[in-house]
Order: C-alpha cells, then structure tokens, then sequence
C-alpha cells in the first residue's frame, strides 16, 4: 500500500495546483518504494532529486499566483514555504554526501508536512482564488 493516498480532502478547488499536489504525493510514494526495494543510492538520489526540484516549482506556482492576485496571506505561506525548501536541500545535501539514508522517518515527515500544509495552509487561499476566476 502507497504510504501517501490522495483523498478528495485535499483538494483546494484550483485544478492546475490539485495536479501538482498529486504528482508530490505520488514523488513521495515513489521514493518510499524504491526505499522499501532496496534501490541503490543513485535511484534514491535521482528521486529525491525530483522531489526537490518539484517542491521548488510546485512553491513557485502558488507564489505566482498569490503575487498576480494580491493574497493577503503570502507572506506568512511564503515563510512556510521556504523553511520546507531549507530542510529537504539540507537532507539532500546530507543524502549525497553519504551522511544520511532516506528513512522511513524523513519520509514520514515530508508526508505529514504535505498533509497538513495543504490542509491547514494551501486551503486557506481557495476561496481567494475560486472569487479571482481561479478554479
Ligand atoms: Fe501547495 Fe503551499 O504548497
């Protein structure tokens, strides 16, 4: 069973965000199977390199947007945003510098931070966005 399962609750309302929502979840999912399979440290290495790479992006579209709309609320999201960035580039340099694994702990953390930031945090701006058109 996938450690992550996308459940319609963590839908914001906005179809382009909700995507990529998805394809987070399924990067996590992924490297906790090639984890659970053995995989070497160049497939980890190439996983959570996407990971990394998508998260900035993914962070990137919200912010965008919270700037082509004038959400009120960017500034304390954004804050939240660049801390996660800080700690999965931290646990990347650390993963390539042979001074970590990727654990069932760090996955288990990167699962609950998306779990609950999109609950408690990405949802806080939907109504903002559906009344701007963006839906
Ligand atoms: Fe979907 Fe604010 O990250």
């Amino acid at each position: 069973m996938a450690l992550f399962q996308w459940t319609n609750d963590l839908s914001v309302n906005v179809k382009e965000i909700d995507a990529q929502h998805k394809k987070l979840v399924d990067l996590i999912n992924l490297l906790h199977d090639s984890m659970k399979a053995g995989k070497g440290k160049d497939v980890m290495g190439k996983v959570l390199n996407d990971l990394v790479d998508y998260t900035v992006y993914h962070f990137g579209t919200e912010e965008k947007l919270f700037e082509k709309h004038g959400y009120p609320e960017s500034q304390q999201h954004k804050k939240q945003h660049d801390d996660l960035t800080k700690q999965v580039k931290e646990v990347k340099s650390k993963f390539e510098a042979g001074q970590t694994t990727i654990s069932v702990d760090v996955l288990n953390f990167l699962k609950d931070w998306l779990n609950n930031h999109i609950k408690m945090t990405d949802k806080r701006y939907s109504g903002f966005m559906n009344s701007k058109g963006v839906n």
